[in-house]
């Protein structure tokens, strides 16, 4: 069974980065080989993990409706999906990358997601870990992109317009009854001190706890400046040592919770 950890909230609040350090985590701790999913439409999660050339899967989709190429006259749809899966999977050293790119555009998709969506089931329990990172706000949610996972990352920066989003998208998941085990709120980009009370607060009230904390780490930016792969980011450096922190009270708390305990 894979574990499956995805991140959600507002825009620019250090999802992707968040999703990134992750990953980069499982590989440090031998958990591999991981899947990473960009689930973002304005994909960069490929950058992060300091991947250039970046083939997507709605490519796929297009081509099965025959919008841009087309399933070759001698081939059934089943047995291209699967094919073209492999080629647009980019396999790296410990872990592959699998690009969701644009979602559909006119035209009835149903039948070609379905597929998509049978293959990529199959694809997924190849790993023991899958990292999703996800587009801003809330649509994900809707078009349940955003389902069938272990652990719902609910990031904010140290605002209250983060927590606000992240308190929809708590909402909005339960209220589509999506299958998330659980739901935490993790604050990024945390200027030095403690979270703001009025933060604490806000979060408290909807019946969020703040899980953890990224601290704002220069190293990120100079990487991001950079262009520098996530990956490289050293295992001494405070982002690092947050999401070390942040995936070991994952684990404590999945143990703890494992015994009879199911996705909803
Ligand atoms: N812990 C951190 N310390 C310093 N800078 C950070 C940290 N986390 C993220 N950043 C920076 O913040 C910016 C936004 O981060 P990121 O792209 O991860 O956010 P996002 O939520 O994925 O954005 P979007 O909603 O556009 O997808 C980037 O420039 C990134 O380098
Ligand atoms: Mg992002």
């Amino acid at each position: 069974m894979s574990f499956k950890i995805a991140v959600a909230g507002k825009g620019g609040t250090g999802k992707t980065t968040l999703a990134a350090l992750i990953v980069r985590h499982l590989l440090e701790s031998g958990n591999k080989p991981v899947l990473a999913v960009d689930a973002d439409a304005d994909a960069n999660f490929a950058d992060l993990l300091g991947i250039k050339d970046v083939k997507t899967i709605g490519t796929i989709r297009e081509e099965v409706q025959g919008t841009k190429g087309k399933v070759p006259l001698s081939m059934d749809k089943n047995t291209f999906v699967e094919m073209r899966l492999e080629d647009v999977l980019i396999e790296q050293e410990g872990f592959d990358l699998a690009v969701m790119g644009r979602s559909e555009g006119s035209g009835c998709y149903c039948y070609v997601n379905n597929l998509l969506r049978k293959y990529l089931d199959r694809l997924e329990g190849n790993y023991p870990y899958i990292v999703i990172d996800n587009q801003a706000g809330l649509e994900h949610l809707s078009r349940h992109t955003t389902d069938n996972v272990d652990v719902l990352l609910l990031v904010s920066d140290a605002s209250v317009k983060g927590i606000t989003t992240a308190i929809k998208v708590k909402e909005l998941a339960e209220e589509l009854k999506l299958k998330v085990s659980k739901m935490y709120l993790v604050i990024s980009r945390l200027p030095s001190g403690d979270v703001p009370k009025a933060l604490e607060k806000k979060a408290n009230e909807s019946g969020l706890e703040i899980f953890a904390t990224i601290p704002y780490d220069e190293q990120v930016l100079d990487y991001d400046l950079n262009e520098k792969s996530i990956l490289g980011l050293d295992s001494s450096a405070k982002a690092a040592c947050a999401v070390s922190e942040l995936m070991g009270k994952i684990e404590n708390r999945t143990l703890k919770n494992d015994k009879g305990n199911s996705k909803h």
